[in-house]
């Protein structure tokens, strides 16, 4: 009976395990990828699922149509309680399969196109230096998320939004507790306060007109019939969460790469060409979704000389398909000479990263930016003992605060 029980643990290990260092991997990871490009985990609430590790495979699950994403789906798997609170499951868009999926995606594309994305990389500069600014005249020493990382993002999906300025600290607290809750509890009462927020937000903006996008659709698609008013509040909601907390991880954890590495640092540094490579590399070594989707197969799908069985869930992982070593020679080492996009930090297939774009250039200009202006930047504290995320809250990787001196 022991026996059985050590067996099926060890066939499915807990998932997600926790972070030692709060930019690398758990440690556990390594493991679970030599057992194959798939294999079995166990979530917390004790449903045994597939986990994708291989890159190949993940990308060929991700573009597969017998895979859903329909949160609401009673077989749809939860990988933390936060995820069974209902305002995670009518997240329109990413919690949604075609047809309902592409005619919002289908809306929302033009706006955030490379064309429109580079037209921003000036409101962009602006908000950067502001920041930089601020930091260069009340310090050092600084908190690089509090002071950087985490505003530069939010004022710029703000700007896109049309959000008021006043509101920036609200909506940022609510996101954090949103996606760093641990019970389903906090995880609703959070969301149902950015809900309200943006639900008052675009009913107002459809009587008196405003700037950004949450005005313009709510005027032209609302006011015209084609998109209800509750897709429009969910939709803000998702390119408000999905939109600065991830830009704001990658951004910290990726400073900490960069120091880590000096004399790729430096390359960076003294040639600004090589910041979209540099990019690149951060977005693939830190990965801060850790997965690239969380679906539930809809028929049965073989794959890698396995069979997914309708009804099983399906976790793709980012962080190990991102270091797999038949597509990457020296996966685990930060390489910022790589070329070539091979990572699933933005998902794949029809939910590839609506933001893609402007997170790649509000990197760029971010790390750009700070290490041209502060270049002697530096961590206050070693890297490993910056406080990692509270288990229990998922996969969102990231630092609550990140002192820095220069
Ligand atoms: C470094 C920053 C970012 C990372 C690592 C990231 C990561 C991801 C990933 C992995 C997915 C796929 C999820 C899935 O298939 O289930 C996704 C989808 C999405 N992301 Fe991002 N994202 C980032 C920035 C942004 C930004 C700036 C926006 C703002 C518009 C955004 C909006 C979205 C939306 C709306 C989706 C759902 C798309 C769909 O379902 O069609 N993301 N993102």
């Amino acid at each position: 009976m022991e026996f059985t029980t050590t067996r099926s643990l060890s066939d499915a290990p807990p998932f997600p395990q926790p972070r030692v260092c709060p930019y690398q991997p758990p440690p556990e990871y390594e493991r679970l990828g030599e057992r194959g490009p798939l294999s079995r985990v166990t979530l917390f609430d004790g449903r045994v699922v597939w986990l994708v590790t291989g890159y190949p495979e993940a990308r060929q699950l991700l573009a597969d149509r017998r895979i859903s994403a329909d949160r609401q789906r009673p077989d749809y798997p939860a990988v933390a309680p936060r995820f069974q609170a209902e305002v995670a499951k009518r997240l329109v868009l990413i919690g949604m399969d075609p047809p309902a999926h592409d005619e919002h995606r289908q809306l929302l594309n033009p706006y955030f196109s490379r064309k429109r994305v580079e037209e921003l990389r000036p409101v962009v500069q602006g908000i950067v230096d502001q920041y930089v600014d601020r930091m260069l005249e009340t310090g050092p020493p600084a908190d690089l998320v509090r002071d950087f990382a985490l505003p530069v993002p939010s004022r710029v999906i703000s700007e896109i939004l049309g959000l008021p300025a006043e509101d920036l600290d609200f909506f940022q607290e609510a996101s954090r507790c949103l996606l760093q809750a641990t019970t389903r509890e906090e995880s609703q009462k959070a969301g149902g306060e950015l809900v309200g927020y943006l639900d008052r937000l675009a009913t107002l903006r459809r009587t008196e007109p405003g700037p950004g996008l949450i005005g313009l659709l709510a005027r032209e698609e609302v006011g015209a019939g084609r998109l209800s008013h509750a897709d429009l509040v969910q939709m803000a909601l998702v390119i408000l969460v999905a939109g600065h907390e991830t830009s704001a991880s990658t951004i910290a954890l990726g400073t900490i790469t960069l120091l880590d590495h000096p004399e790729l640092l430096a390359r960076m540094r003294a040639d600004p060409a090589g910041v979209p490579a540099a990019v690149e590399e951060i977005l693939r070594c830190v990965a801060v979704t850790d997965l690239a989707g969380v679906r539930v197969a809809t028929e049965d799908i073989p794959v890698a000389g396995e069979v997914i069985r309708a009804g099983e869930g399906v976790l793709l992982s980012a962080t190990m398909a991102n270091r797999d070593p038949r597509v990457h020679e020296d996966p685990t080492a930060f390489d910022t000479g790589r070329t070539g996009r091979r990572h699933l930090s933005f998902g794949y297939g029809i939910h590839q990263c609506l933001g893609q774009s402007l997170a790649r250039m509000e990197l760029e200009v971010a790390f750009a930016t700070l290490f041209t202006r502060i270049p002697t930047l530096r961590l206050a504290v070693p890297a490993d003992r910056l406080p990692t995320r509270p288990p229990g809250s998922g996969t969102v990787q990231g630092v609550n605060e990140m002192p820095v001196t220069w």
